[in-house]
This record gives C-alpha cells, sequence and structure tokens, in this order.
C-alpha cells in the first residue's frame, strides 16, 4: 500500500511517499481502507519530534482518518464489512490501510456525508470537550477564541454560540474575520492590529490554541476567569508564574482529546453529541481544502503555514 512517512524528525523534507507493507489485524482490530485521512498540527508536531509518538521505523504518521471496514478481528461484534467508520485516536493512519482497534472505531452518523464527517472528526471532538468539559460556561457570558476560524476554532464558536454564550476572537486576516462573523462570532480582531481593543469584555473563559499568546490571554480573561490552553499552533506558550495568577483568581487549565475519548462509550456519547449539532443545522463549516496522499508535503506545508481555513485532508489514490 502507499503511505506518507518519515525516518527521522525534522521539517517537511523528511517526509516521503511510497511503498510500505498492508498491517495485520489482531482479533480485536478491523482493517480499514481509507478514504479521507485528517491532518493535524499534532502530526507537525510529531514530524518535528516535539510530541509523544509510537516508535517504528519508517515512521506512518496521522491519528485520523475516515474509511470502510475491509476486515474484522475474531473477536469483533459490533461491526461489519463495509460498515464506514472514522477513528481520531489510533497512530499509522496517513496509509491507505490502517489497523483500528474496534473500540477506537466510530461508526459515520446517518445524514452526513463522509467529506463532512472527516472534517469534522478530531477537531469537532476537541471543540466538544473544550466547551462542556472545560469551559462550562454560563448562556450570557462572553468567551475569546484565538484562531477563531481554525478548524477547531469554527466549531469550538459556533458550539458556544448554539449554547448561547457571547463569542468574541482573533484572525490574521480580514476573510478569516469575515468568516467568523458570518458563523456567529460577535466581533472579531485582527490578531497583528487591534486585538487589545477586547480588554473591555471582560471574558470569563479565554481559549488558547495559539501558545505564544498564553500572556494576553491571562490579561483577557476576567478576574475569577480562565485561561483554556489547548496548543500551539504559533509557538510554544511562555512560562507563567502561578502567583500572578492567585492574585486575580485566574485559573490555568489545560486538556487533551485523548483522556477524553477513553472508552468506547465516551467515543460514541461525546461524538452523537457533537454531530447533534451539524443535524440540527446550528453549525456549518468551512469547506476542507483537500491534497493528494502523495502530495502530503505540501499539505503540511499549507497547515504549518498559517494559511489554510478550518479542515486539510489527505485523500489516498484509490479514495
Ligand atoms: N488539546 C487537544 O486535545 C487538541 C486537539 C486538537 C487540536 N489541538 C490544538 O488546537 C490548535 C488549533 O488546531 P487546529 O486543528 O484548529 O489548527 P488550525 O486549523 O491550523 O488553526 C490554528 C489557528 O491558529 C492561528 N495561528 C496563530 N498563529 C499561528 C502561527 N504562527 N502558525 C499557524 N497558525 C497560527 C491561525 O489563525 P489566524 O491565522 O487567524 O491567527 C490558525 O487558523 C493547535 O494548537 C492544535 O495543536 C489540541
Amino acid at each position: 500500500m502507499k503511505a506518507l512517512y518519515f525516518d527521522e524528525f525534522g521539517d517537511n523534507s523528511v517526509l516521503q511517499y511510497g511503498e510500505v507493507e498492508i498491517p495485520k489485524i489482531s482479533r480485536d482490530q478491523l482493517l480499514i481502507k481509507t478514504s479521507y485521512i485528517g491532518l493535524n498540527f499534532a502530526d507537525i508536531y510529531r514530524r518535528r519530534g516535539t510530541y509523544h509518538i509510537e516508535k517504528r521505523s519508517p515512521y506512518i504518521n496521522g491519528y485520523e482518518a475516515l474509511g470502510q471496514v475491509v476486515q474484522c478481528g475474531e473477536n469483533v461484534k459490533n461491526f461489519k464489512l463495509k460498515d464506514r467508520v472514522f477513528f481520531v485516536d489510533v497512530p499509522f493512519a496517513e496509509a491507505e490501510y490502517v489497523c483500528v482497534p474496534a473500540e477506537k472505531a466510530i461508526k459515520v452518523p446517518v445524514g452526513l456525508d463522509s467529506k463532512t464527517v472527516a472534517a469534522i472528526g478530531l477537531q469537532g471532538l476537541t471543540a466538544d470537550f473544550l466547551a462542556h468539559d472545560l469551559g462550562n460556561n454560563q448562556i450570557g457570558e462572553n468567551v475569546f477564541i484565538h484562531g477563531i476560524s481554525g478548524g477547531v476554532g469554527q466549531i469550538l464558536a459556533q458550539m458556544l454560540t448554539a449554547d448561547g454564550m457571547n463569542v468574541y476572537g482573533t484572525t490574521s486576516t480580514i476573510q478569516k474575520q469575515q468568516l467568523a462573523l458570518s458563523q456567529g462570532a460577535k466581533k472579531v480582531f485582527l490578531r497583528n492590529t487591534d486585538w487589545k481593543d477586547a480588554s473591555f469584555a471582560n471574558f470569563a473563559t479565554v481559549y488558547d490554541g495559539v501558545g505564544i499568546t498564553l500572556k494576553q490571554s491571562l490579561e483577557l480573561a476576567t478576574n475569577k476567569g480562565k485561561v483554556i490552553f489547548f496548543g500551539m499552533a504559533g509557538g510554544n506558550p511562555p512560562l507563567v508564574n502561578p502567583l500572578d495568577l492567585l492574585g486575580q483568581s485566574k485559573s490555568l487549565l489545560t486538556g487533551d482529546l485523548w483522556d477524553y475519548l477513553n472508552s468506547a462509550a465516551e467515543r460514541k456519547h461525546r461524538s452523537e453529541r457533537l454531530f447533534s449539532y451539524f443535524v440540527n443545522d446550528k453549525i456549518k463549516i468551512s469547506e476542507p481544502t483537500v491534497f493528494p496522499l502523495a502530495k502530503g508535503k505540501e499539505a503540511y506545508e499549507y497547515l504549518e503555514s498559517g494559511k489554510s481555513i478550518g479542515k486539510v485532508l489527505l485523500l489516498p489514490e484509490d479514495h
């Protein structure tokens, strides 16, 4: 089968596309033939060697894809051949075939097409735990999202708006600003110019997946408010002294999706809650940008550049 892989950590030049062996399933696994593979910032951190990674040589990157069941292990009861499933926490996904533990496979919901579900998957489940496990805001509270038109940002912003919060945020361009406003944000600041004007709004929660902005996030949060740090798309965050937080009763929370997806029941419950927003027309995301898996290098470059709007998907040859 064809796959995107690397042998050593580094910049984009370490990525290679070529032939590797089709993996063999165990009794509790499914073999999935991928149709759409999700590219995420975590894949960039792993390629750089700065994130947790499952050792293997050559290393096939990626943890998220959607596809069809083509083989079932003998212990698997709840899936059958041709079922459409997706997964967000299984290694070696940037390939035509992936071995997926049955408990990590999530059935594609009826009424949503494969491309849309592939574009929602990991970023949507992230938005879900950020909103419902960490944010837990009251109706009418003001919240702020850095990178509001990114993949996580678009879904999080509309989810919070649907839940009754007033959503504000930053973007880098007017095009991204207009998109976030059209998706229901109250006000969107351009990050390189006017974000400081946002300090009027007493934000109960500030969502920061950009990283280098952490100090600004702590300033934007109101006393007794919280900053939720969940990623570093813009670079590692500065060190924070807890004493500075104590003086204003501010909290700094963090979270990793995988700690929330710790059973098949959690995956089912969380994805049903997430997809209900889409089925009920509460969230609409921008069209994903699609690259052939063979051009994976260009897809990584595009995501890393910060130019992307919403999801980046990779398409295997025989899609
Ligand atoms: N904790 C978890 O479980 C979890 C799960 C998934 C993702 N994440 C994290 O969530 C964050 C967002 O992920 P995503 O998938 O939504 O990515 P994304 O679509 O690329 O969005 C990231 C946004 O960050 C902004 N940004 C600011 N400075 C940037 C820079 N120097 N380079 C690139 N982007 C920059 C960009 O918006 P503007 O150009 O408008 O500023 C971009 O839209 C990432 O840090 C990712 O690692 C965390």
